[in-house]
This record gives C-alpha cells, structure tokens and sequence, in this order.
C-alpha cells in the first residue's frame, strides 16, 4: 500500500521526538496500520539553527506552503505551540484536505470550536490527544473509554513542569528559578514558561478536558479560576509537610448539583492519596464516574517521546480512519456536536475549601486571638495552629493555621481584614486544602 504522507510544522522538542520515535518504530507501527508513514517536509521558524544530525533525509523548509498547500500530504501534524500562525496554518491544511495532528492545547482550548467546525465541514479529523498529559492517553480513555459513564469529576496534576518543580525543590530543597531552568532544559517548560507556573497551561488543559467529560462547549478562559505555583516558597512546603500534607499544582473540574467547577491552583494534598505522591514530571488524573467508580491515569506528562508517543497514537487513529469515512469517528468532544450543552459555571467565590494560612506575627500577647476572632466572624473554623519559635524571644514568628472547609468568599473576605492588621507582616501565604476522595 502506499504510505501516509506526513508534513510537520514544527521541530523543537515533540517535532524532534515525534520523528525519532517514527523513525525508530516505523516496522512496528506499520504492522499495525498496514502502511508506512514517510515524513518528508518539515517547517521551522529559524533555517540558520543547527539540526540534528540523524535527521536527514528530511527537507526542512521555513515555508509553510510547502506543508500545508502540498497536495502530497495527507496529514500535518502541527508542533509549533502558539494561537497564531498555528491557526491560520491549520485552517488552510483542513481546507486543502489533510488531517491534522496536534500537541497544542493553547489553540484547542481558545480555537478548537473554529477548527471542529472546519474539521467537519471537510470530513477531515483534528486529533489531539498529545495536548493534555503528554504520554498518558487521557482523552482516548474519558472520551471513548468512560462514554457509559456520568462523570462527576476529574481531579489531576496535569503541568508537568510544575510538578517537576513543586517536586524537586521539596526532595532537593532546590530555588524555584533553579528547577525551573532545569524543566526548560529537560523540554518540558513551554516556549513562555509563565504559561506553565502561573497556571495557564494547566488551564487549557482542563478547559478541553471538562468540556469531554460534561458535554459542555470548550469553555472561555474568563469563567475559570486560575493561580499558579510562584508564590510557594520552600517554608510553605515545609510546613504542609509538618502538617501531614504535600503541596501540589491541581486542576479540579466537578460536577455539583448547581453547575460545574473548573478551576487551578495549588493544594495541600493529604500524603496519604495517591496524588501527593506523583512526583517529577509526572501527571496523574482522578476520573470518577457512576459507572466506573473511580480511575487514576498516570504518567509522564511531558518530555520529547512521551509527548511523541501521543501524537503517534492519533497519527495511527487517522491513518486507520482514512480507509473509511470521518464522519463515523467520534466526534473531537466526545459528544454529538448538536448535543453539547451549556450548564452553569459555579462562580468561584461559592466553592469551598479547607485552607493553610502562612503568615509573620508581631511576638505580642493577643495576636492569636486577634487573628481568631477575624476568622470567627467570617464563620471560618480552625482545625489547627502551628506557631514556630527558636525558644529565643523573636520579634516575628511564623504562625501556620490550618481551617476547616469554608466558603472561598469569606476566606477571602477574612484575608482581605487580616492582612491589613498592623500585628501581620509581609503578606499572607494562603493555599487551599483539597479533601480528595
Ligand atoms: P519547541 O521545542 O519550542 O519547538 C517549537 C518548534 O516550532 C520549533 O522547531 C520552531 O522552529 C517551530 N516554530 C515555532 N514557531 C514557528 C512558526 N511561526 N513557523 C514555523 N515554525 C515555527 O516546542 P515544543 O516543546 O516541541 O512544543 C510544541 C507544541 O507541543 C506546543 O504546542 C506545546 O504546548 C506542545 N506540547 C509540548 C510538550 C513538551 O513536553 N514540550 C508536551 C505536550 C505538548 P525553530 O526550531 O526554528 O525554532
Ligand atoms: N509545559 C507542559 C507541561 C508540557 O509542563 O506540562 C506538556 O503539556
């Protein structure tokens, strides 16, 4: 049979891993699709940059025609990362009649409606497995796998580069710009590495997978709670771990009886779950559903061949889909297109969490109860105090108060009048405490 004609946009750390793994594993992979897949074309920004030697035999171009208008071609697969040329570029491939493959979950999150249509205007498939958790086939599973199922929930630690960091700077009580530096040097971090600690990536990630799991449209960004992991410091991450908790970065999207929650942010995860213990660079996701009960998916979540390893799955996807028609295949987000449906957003401030509050106290007789009282009037209760002192008389001490589940809105009604107490100095470090179940 003839082979499939793969063009690439993109060779940076998934362009790269994706053909090497093509390359290494093409008798494998053939043997079950029953065709080959040859990759001529691939698009660069920068001619000038040095390319690995192995990878010869390609033609790189920094022309995107050559790709995307090459009627050779049958599928592109895009790894550039970005909303723009990434959309145009696929948009005109769909147009021009080729599938596409893609690891970017910026553009799925903020375009993937604009490019679903396009998708099936011309019975052509957009895969996008690669976009959320790197190598673990997360999207194949909730989508295909769970389809007997009403998902309640979906909790995960799904940015890999935060969890390398969180990770690294407990077990190697490294700096954060440290590890950081080390992530973009392994691959994992993103072009801008802002998108992954400040919670951004992750957000996109769990926009694309809420909308699979509920049957709601991609939702937009401003209805989402989103914080990332910069003001963490080494003492927060101490003090959970004194407490009995590991600090992680986790995207929470649930089913309750008003609406959906969808929201990230840090948590203080008991050490006893299973989360608390996905570390490095890895990811893991909690699915639960009434059928299934509850599944945890995990592996790497990032990385040039991890992340390779998906693409090629949805590459074999399409490859077998081309026999027949498009149309039969499921559909991008899960659920018949006309059967989406918009269900409320619980607004933020009405979820509830336990809290970890961090904060420098004046050393004087009548803080504490100060600082209670705050939390009393905004019906905030406390489960425990931690106060740290040398056993030398300090000016500032360090009071760690952990509360039971409350209202965001009075925690941070609370925040906003402890904060301002003359006895509190520096600013308060609050994290959230998730009761996984
Ligand atoms: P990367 O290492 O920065 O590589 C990006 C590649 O795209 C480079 O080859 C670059 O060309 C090319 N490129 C960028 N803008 C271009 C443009 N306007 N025209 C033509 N080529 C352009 O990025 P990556 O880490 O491989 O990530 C690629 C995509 O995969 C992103 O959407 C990312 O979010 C997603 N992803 C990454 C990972 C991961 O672990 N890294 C995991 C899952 C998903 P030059 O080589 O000339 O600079
Ligand atoms: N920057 C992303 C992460 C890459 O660290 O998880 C994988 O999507």
């Amino acid at each position: 049979m003839t082979p499939v004609r793969i063009g690439l946009l993109g060779f940076g750390t998934v362009g790269y891993g994706t053909w090497s793994v093509l390359t290494r594993n093409c008798d494998e992979i053939e043997r079950r699709i029953g065709r080959r897949f040859e990759v001529s074309h691939v698009v660069v920004k920068d001619l000038s940059k040095p390319r690995t030697p192995t990878a010869s035999g390609l033609h790189f171009t920094d022309n995107p025609s050559t790709v995307i208008d090459n009627p050779d071609i049958d599928i592109v697969i895009e790894l550039m990362g970005g909303t723009s040329p990434a959309y145009e570029y696929i948009d005109r491939a769909l147009a021009n009649g080729k599938h596409i493959v893609t690891a970017n979950k910026e553009l799925i999150a903020l375009r993937g409606n604009e490019l679903f249509e396009t998708a099936k205007k011309s019975d052509k498939i957009v895969a996008f497995e690669a976009s959320v958790c790197g190598g673990i086939p997360i999207i194949k599973a909730v989508r295909e796998g769970f389809a007997a199922n009403r998902i309640s929930s979906l909790v995960g630690i799904i940015n890999g580069t935060c969890n390398y960091i969180l990770s690294d700077m407990k077990d190697l009580k490294r700096s954060f710009n440290d590890v950081l530096e080390k992530a973009q040097e392994l691959g994992y971090a993103e072009a801008d590495p802002t998108f992954d600690v400040e919670g951004i990536d992750a957000m996109h990630k769990l926009v694309i997978l809420a909308s699979i799991a509920f049957g709601i449209p991609l939702q937009k960004l401003e209805s989402i709670h989103c914080e990332g992991i910069t003001t963490i410091s080494y003492d927060d991450i101490v003090y959970a771990d004194e407490l009995g908790f590991t600090i992680k970065h986790l995207a929470i999207a649930r089913r309750i009886e008003s609406g959906i929650e969808i929201r990230v942010h840090p948590s203080l995860v008991s050490k006893q779950r299973l989360l608390a213990n996905v570390n490095g660079v890895m990811n893991a996701v909690a699915v639960s559903g009434d059928a299934i009960g509850r599944a945890l998916f995990y592996g790497p979540g990032a990385g040039s061949e991890p992340t390779a390893s998906a693409v090629i799955a949805d590459l074999v996807d399409v490859a077998r889909a081309m026999n027949g028609s498009v149309n039969t295949s499921v559909p991008h987000l899960s659920f018949q297109y006309d059967q989406l449906k918009s269900l409320p957003i619980i607004p933020f401030n009405q979820t509830e969490t336990a809290n970890y509050l961090r904060m420098s106290a004046l050393n004087q007789a009548g803080v504490l109860a100060e600082v209670t009282r705050i939390l009393g009037d905004h019906e905030i209760s406390i489960e425990s105090i931690l106060q740290k002192s040398s056993g030398h008389h300090e000016e500032v001490l360090p009071v760690v108060i952990v509360t039971q589940e409350t209202l965001e809105a009075n925690m941070q009604n609370a925040l906003e009048e402890l904060q301002v107490l003359d006895t509190v100095i520096g600013e308060i470090n609050r994290i959230r405490i998730e009761a996984l179940a």
